[in-house]
C-alpha cells in the first residue's frame, strides 16, 4: 500500500524579477488571474486532488500571502454587518483548517533545491506534493489529482511533463521516458536546462511533483547546478538511481503567470470559462482585436 499524499510544498520566495516594477511590494503570486491570486488558484488545485496541509516556503516581504490565507476578522465583521452572506461564503471557501497551513522562510535565494529542503521539518517522513505557483495547469482534472492517483498506482516519485516547441527545452527540466504514448510512464532520464540541441526529448518538467521524503537527505548537501543556484531536479537524477520516477503527461492547458505573456492568457483563458465573466468579455475582446 502506498502512502497518502496529505501535504502539499508551495515555493513562494522567488522575486518575480521578471514582472517588474509589478512585484516590487506585492509578490507575485499575489498578482490576480480574473479575481483570485495565483497562488489560490494553486491551492485551490491541491485542495481538490485531496490535499490537507498547505506549507508555504516565504520569504522576506511575502507576508500578504500569509494574510491572504488567514481570518479578516474586520472585514468579516464587516460584510456580516451589511448582510453580504455571498462575499463571506467566498472568503470562507478559501480559509484552511485551523492548523493546516504552515509558514517557513526560505533565508537566501539559493534555488528550488533549497527552497524544497526549507520544508523538510514540516514534511516529516512521507511522501508529498509539491506544486510550482507559477505554472497554472487548467484541464478537466487537477493535474495533481491524476499525479496522486499515479502514486497510488505505482507509488515512488511522480513529475507532470507536457511537450514544449524544441527551440524552449533549454528553459526547463526535460525528461526521457519509456513510452512516449503512455499517460503515465517511467522516467529513463532527466536533465535541467539542457542547452540548445542537446535535450533527450521535448518534454519538459511541468511543476508539480510527487516526491518521496529520501529527497531532502539528497538536497542537504545537493552542489550548485544550473544558473548557480541549488537545482531540484539534480537531486531527482540521484534519487532516481535508487528510486522508481514517472512521467505523469498533463494534457489540458499550462500557464506560465511568472512572464508577461503568460499571465495575460491565463488571464483570457479563465475570464472564457467564468460562466459570469465570458460572454461580456468574448464580446470586449473582439471590440479591441477588431
Ligand atoms: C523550475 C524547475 C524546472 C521546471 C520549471 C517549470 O525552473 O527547475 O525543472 O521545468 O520550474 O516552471 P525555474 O522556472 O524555477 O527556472
Amino acid at each position: 500500500m502506498t502512502k497518502k499524499i496529505r501535504k502539499a510544498v508551495f515555493p513562494v520566495a522567488g522575486l518575480g524579477t521578471r514582472f517588474l516594477p509589478a512585484t516590487k511590494a506585492v509578490p507575485k503570486e499575489m498578482l490576480t488571474v480574473v479575481d483570485r491570486p495565483v497562488i489560490q488558484h494553486v491551492v485551490d488545485e491541491a485542495r481538490a486532488a485531496g490535499i490537507e496541509h498547505f506549507i508555504f516556503v516565504t520569504g522576506r516581504n511575502k507576508h500578504v500571502i500569509e494574510d491572504h490565507f488567514d481570518m479578516q476578522y474586520e472585514l468579516d465583521h464587516t460584510l456580516s454587518q451589511r448582510g453580504k452572506k455571498r462575499e463571506q461564503e467566498i472568503l470562507a471557501s478559501i480559509l484552511p483548517k485551523a492548523g493546516t497551513a504552515s509558514f517557513t522562510r526560505q533565508q537566501a535565494p539559493l534555488g528550488l533545491g533549497h527552497a524544497v529542503w526549507c520544508a523538510r521539518d514540516i514534511v516529516g517522513d512521507e511522501p508529498f506534493a509539491l506544486l510550482l505557483p507559477d505554472m497554472l495547469h487548467k484541464g478537466e482534472t487537477p493535474c495533481l489529482k491524476e499525479m496522486i492517483e499515479a502514486h497510488a498506482a505505482h507509488g515512488g516519485n511522480h513529475i507532470a511533463v507536457a511537450p514544449v516547441p524544441e527551440e524552449e527545452t533549454h528553459q526547463y527540466g526535460i525528461v526521457g521516458v519509456k513510452d512516449r504514448a503512455a499517460k503515465v510512464s517511467e522516467i529513463t532520464m532527466m536533465v535541467e536546462k539542457p542547452k540548445q540541441g542537446t535535450a533527450p526529448s521535448n518534454l519538459h518538467i511541468t511543476g508539480r511533483y510527487i516526491l518521496q521524503p529520501s529527497i531532502f537527505a539528497l538536497l542537504a548537501t545537493q552542489e550548485k547546478g544550473a544558473g548557480n543556484e541549488i537545482q531540484l531536479t539534480d537531486a531527482m537524477v540521484t534519487l532516481a538511481k535508487s528510486e522508481k520516477f514517472h512521467a505523469v503527461r498533463f494534457d489540458g492547458e499550462i500557464y506560465d503567470t511568472g512572464s508577461k505573456l503568460g499571465f495575460l492568457t491565463a488571464n483570457m483563458a479563465y475570464a472564457l470559462s467564468d460562466s459570469s465573466l465570458k460572454d461580456a468579455f468574448r464580446a470586449e475582446a473582439k471590440k479591441l482585436l477588431g
